[in-house]
């Protein structure tokens, strides 16, 4: 990455955290740092940090930290490079010049401009004779030629080359295109060839209007797969995207409708509802909830009728509610998707579906319902334990209160002993949550069940000495030096964890100048939290010097060198044998 160390502070000079942060989180004053509700998880009080001395952030609730651009990587959801384009624009800083700064860049905007390219391809072809099946489809799926124009649908022609002959003679080379997925490469002869064939084609496109990805559908009902997509590419993440996010975005303040399909945003688009979106061949994302969550309030799931369609929904709900978004269910009716329901009853009464979507409770308690013949006493006791496990986790006591009467209406049984039900779990869940808190203050401290650094468990020593080392040299880079000189003795290699050791390494690459900004574009998001972490943990202790730095340096040389020498076994012995010397 060519980025400079020197752009990155300007920018970082320009885009002071607490500023940048106060745009996206109210921020009240706490001694000398200032506090609020974490954007990145759903809280009450508040536990969002941001540091201004060290121009850091951290939420004590969900783990999020970092500096300013890891601030914005996460609440714009953008990858580091593009990071730094977002902060740059804002305070006015040219990115750096093309040949100071080509490799990323430069690929990323030249794959977006192929993107586009392919897609006016696709489009052209729409309209040629080879597609004269594809508009019949489209016909028969009443697609309108508006729609067709609005979402930029296209044409793949039946042809192994057609897409590539075009993209040559735009100066796109085949592994380019296969790298966007646009051709693949055949394993055996090592020729390329096009990757949609004979589909019609949905570009997917991102908040900031470049196209990003595909999908391909085929144009009958027989064809398998019946949809191809992009697979990830360097400027395509499915996890992070959202199909027709690009018009939803700019109306719906008030909610989103999320569908399972392309075809079904398209058709609640023609039906009037811009706000609609699609996830991209998967199951919702938490990643997509939280995007979401930056648009609008409310999510109406609008998913297919069947089993499989409802299973995502009921999957869907905590991933949404997570992100701080109301949710609540279409239920459809005598269709078997939402393109399907408004084609047979029309939009009308589709709207009215939608003003009268259930809440997420009554969609789940009616899932109850259904599985359990209530004339069984049996099946009826069954079904009212679900019900008091589902209204015990509603937070709100006036909520509960509002369900209780519901759900004993719907079965027949009196509030009162529904309530103590409900009460007697939630103590029941409260222990557990309690002991399950316990158990990850255990863990944290020895390390288990840490994802960023797998090898803390075991290593906690060890693990607890590269952290002092590394935040110490964030801290005072000076201290770099007498490593470097050679005054104090530490080398990559005395590392024991390779999560502690690539840190290390990336410091050593940048001189020791640390920057968690520069770091931003070897780490995830999650690595720069912890890396930030170590230094925000040093700065609050009394001492940080050189005596500190040369103790931490011989705790990690010790623990290292214990491992070496051997297993628990040899430990064993060594310590035996020096009983055995001591008492001659
Ligand atoms: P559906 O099968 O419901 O497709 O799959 P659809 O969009 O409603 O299309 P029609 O109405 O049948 O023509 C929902 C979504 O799942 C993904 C696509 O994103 C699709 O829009 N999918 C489905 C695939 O990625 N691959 C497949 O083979 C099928
Ligand atoms: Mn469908």
């Amino acid at each position: 990455m060519a980025i400079s160390q020197g752009f990155v502070e300007e920018l970082k000079y320009r885009n002071r955290i607490d500023d940048v942060i106060s745009s996206y989180v109210n921020l009240k004053r706490a001694g000398s740092n200032k506090v609020g509700l974490c954007p990145f998880h759903s809280e009450k009080t508040p536990s969002f940090t941001v540091f201004s001395n060290t121009e850091t952030f951290k939420c004590f609730g969900c783990g999020a930290g970092g500096d300013v651009i890891t601030f914005i990587m996460r609440a714009e959801n953008l990858d580091y490079i593009s990071a730094l384009e977002f902060l740059a624009k804002k305070s006015g800083l040219e990115m750096p010049g093309e040949t100071e700064n080509k490799s990323e860049l430069v690929k990323r905007s030249r794959m977006h401009e192929m993107n586009r390219e392919a897609a006016r391809y696709f489009n052209k072809m729409l309209y040629e004779p080879c597609a004269e099946a594809a508009r019949a489809y489209l016909a028969k799926r009443k697609l309108s030629s508006s729609a067709v124009k609005r979402f930029g649908l296209g044409f793949a022609p039946q042809s192994f080359d057609a897409l590539r002959k075009y993209m040559h003679t735009k100066g796109y080379r085949d592994e380019e295109l296969r790298e966007a997925f646009l051709c693949g490469k055949s394993e055996r002869t090592g020729s390329y060839f096009d990757y949609f064939r004979g589909r019609l084609i949905f570009p997917i496109i991102d908040n900031l209007g470049n196209v990003v990805g595909f999908g391909g559908r085929a144009t009958d009902d027989e064809t398998k797969p019946k949809y191809l997509n992009t697979s990830d590419t360097p400027v395509f993440k499915k996890s992070r995207n959202l199909f027709a996010l690009n018009f939803a975005r700019t109306c719906c303040e008030e909610y989103i409708i999320l569908c399972e399909g392309y075809m079904d945003v398209i058709a609640v688009n023609i039906a009037g509802f811009a706000n609609a979106v699609a996830t991209l061949g998967t199951a919702l994302t938490s990643e997509q909830a939280r995007i979401m969550a930056k648009y609008t309030k409310k999510v109406v799931i609008s998913y297919d009728s069947d089993e499989a369609g409802q299973a995502a929904a009921k999957r869907a709900i905590p991933l949404l509610e997570e992100a701080g978004l109301e949710v609540s269910v279409l239920k459809v009716k005598d269709a078997k998707d939402p393109d399907e329901y408004i084609k047979k009853f029309g939009a009308e009464k589709f709207r009215a579906l939608i003003e009268g979507s259930r809440g997420k409770f009554d969609f789940l308690c009616d899932g109850v319902l259904k599985r359990h013949d209530l004339e069984v006493p049996d099946e009826k006791v069954k079904a009212a334990r679900e019900i008091c496990e589902l209204i015990a986790d509603i937070y709100s006591s006036v909520e509960r209160t509002v369900y209780i009467a519901k759900a004993a209406e719907k079965l027949g049984i009196e509030a009162k002993s529904l309530t103590s039900d409900v009460e007697r779990i939630r103590h029941k869940k409260y222990r557990e949550d309690e002991s399950a808190k316990m158990r990850k203050i255990i863990s944290d401290t020895s390390g288990y069940g840490d994802r960023v650094n797998r090898e803390m468990v075991g290593n906690t020593k060890a693990a607890k000495a590269e952290e002092a080392i590394i935040g110490l040299i964030m801290l005072k880079p000076e201290l770099f030096a007498k490593i470097k000189t050679g005054e104090l003795s530490l080398s990559a290699d005395d590392f024991k964890t390779s999560f502690g050791r690539k840190v290390f390494e990336a410091i050593e690459r940048q001189e020791g100048r640390a920057d968690l900004g520069m770091l931003g574009a070897e780490f995830s998001v999650e690595e720069i939290a912890r890396i930030s972490d170590m230094q925000r943990k040093r700065a609050e202790l009394a001492k940080n010097d050189e005596t500190v730095l040369a103790d931490s340096i011989n705790a990690l040389k010790k623990e290292k060198n214990v491992a070496q020498s051997g297993d628990e076994l040899e430990d064993a012995m060594k310590i035996i044998l020096s009983k055995k010397n001591s008492s001659k």
